[in-house]
């Protein structure tokens, strides 16, 4: 492993052995997508929390174990990838009880076969229709998930009609976050896939919180959706916001500060469901995931922090090991693929036809 020194005295450095990484949010889909997609993760992230917003949202225990199931399944037949972990979260709706949180967690140990529950405020993204109406009705289960230990990963936009788009992540902080914070002091809270100078402070201000930073919010501001025309390939949510917004999180991942980690938010759609009226939001970046994380360090300065970023922080923040076995990043320019398909089911992914710096083996 090169030490910081040795990097920072290094200028020209050209490539780069880190400790094996974790994605701490994605989506593997289920079915062809799941075969198209898992593989591109597995390939360099040792563990990956699969996020539960399937069609048919996993929102108890069982249906957690039964995911589980076919993700090792998909990893094991796609190959050399056979140690892949995945991660598995609960789908919390209006429905949920503390009795579904005890089963889905049976004692306050660091975790079994979930590993934290997810809060989708409903409608407010992708496979969202079954998320969480009022917060504050779901203070039961948020009570039971502190006593057992049981993270809860947030996605932070506010859904009310009323709520400008740019202001999402900010009203959900203020009406929603701060509160739950303040009456659940020892419950580990994720702010999944922030986007705002508003969201790095927040996390920076309170114990107990964490973030993850995406490849996609490192590389582009909101400009990009605009880029010579409408990118519906680049269309996310929470979506991209102003320069000022990317600056801060590449300050925070680059930074050093423990509480901010990886998690690509890696989320494929066929080609069909983005060049369409309504388009889906949701940029499938792992086959490039890692590769733009290290681009965007060194554009910063930061390749000796990168590690920290993809490989230390989350587990420390999580309560689990750090993985054994390292991957390793060589700067050799490559072309991303402009398409990738698998059976009849086509996607573009993120970066497509571009040309990335970095490559990971
Ligand atoms: C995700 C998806 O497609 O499942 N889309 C996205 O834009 N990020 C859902 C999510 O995490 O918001
Ligand atoms: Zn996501």
């Amino acid at each position: 492993m090169l030490s910081s020194q040795k990097i920072a005295a290094n200028k020209t450095l050209d490539s780069l052995q880190i400790l094996r990484p974790d994605d701490w949010h994605a989506h593997f889909r289920e079915g062809d997508m799941m075969r198209l997609a898992l593989p591109y993760t597995a390939r360099v992230f040792a563990r990956a929390i699969a996020m539960p917003n399937l069609l048919v949202p996993l929102t108890d225990a069982a249906a957690c174990s039964r995911y589980r199931a076919a993700l090792v399944e998909t990893a094991q037949s796609a190959g050399p990838d056979a140690g892949f972990e995945p991660l598995m979260t609960l789908y919390l709706t209006d429905e949920t009880t503390p009795a579904m949180i005890a089963a889905a967690k049976p004692d306050a140990g660091v975790y079994r076969e979930v590993f934290g529950a997810k809060l989708y405020p409903k409608g407010a993204t992708t496979g969202a229709e079954h998320g969480v109406k009022d917060a504050d009705r779901l203070y039961p289960a948020f009570e039971e998930m502190q006593k057992r230990r049981l993270p809860l990963l947030v996605h932070g936009e506010a859904a009310d009609a009323e709520v400008d788009f740019y202001d999402r992540e900010k009203a959900f902080i203020e009406k929603t976050l701060a509160p739950l914070r303040d009456r659940f002091p020892e419950l580990k809270i994720v702010l999944e896939h922030i986007t705002t100078r508003e969201a790095v402070a927040f996390v920076r201000a309170h114990d107990n919180v964490g973030a993850t930073i995406t490849p996609h919010h490192l590389l582009y501001n909101r400009n990009a959706l605009f880029d010579g025309g409408l990118r519906p390939h680049r269309h996310c949510l929470p979506p991209a916001q102003r320069e000022r917004d990317r600056e801060a999180l590449v300050e925070a991942a680059t930074g050093g500060d423990s509480r901010f980690f990886a998690g690509t938010d890696s989320a494929p759609h066929p080609l069909e469901s983005k060049h369409c009226d309504h388009g889906c939001a949701g940029v499938f970046n792992a086959p490039a995931a890692l590769e733009t994380y290290a681009e965007v360090f060194e554009r910063a300065g930061a390749l000796d922090r990168l590690e920290a970023f993809t490989s230390v922080h989350g587990a420390a923040f999580y309560g689990v090991r750090k993985n054994r076995g390292s991957v390793q990043l060589i700067k050799q320019p490559w072309r991303v693929p402009e398409m990738l398909t698998v059976g009849e089911t086509r996607v573009v992914p993120f970066r497509a036809g571009e040309t990335a710096a970095w490559k990971a083996s």
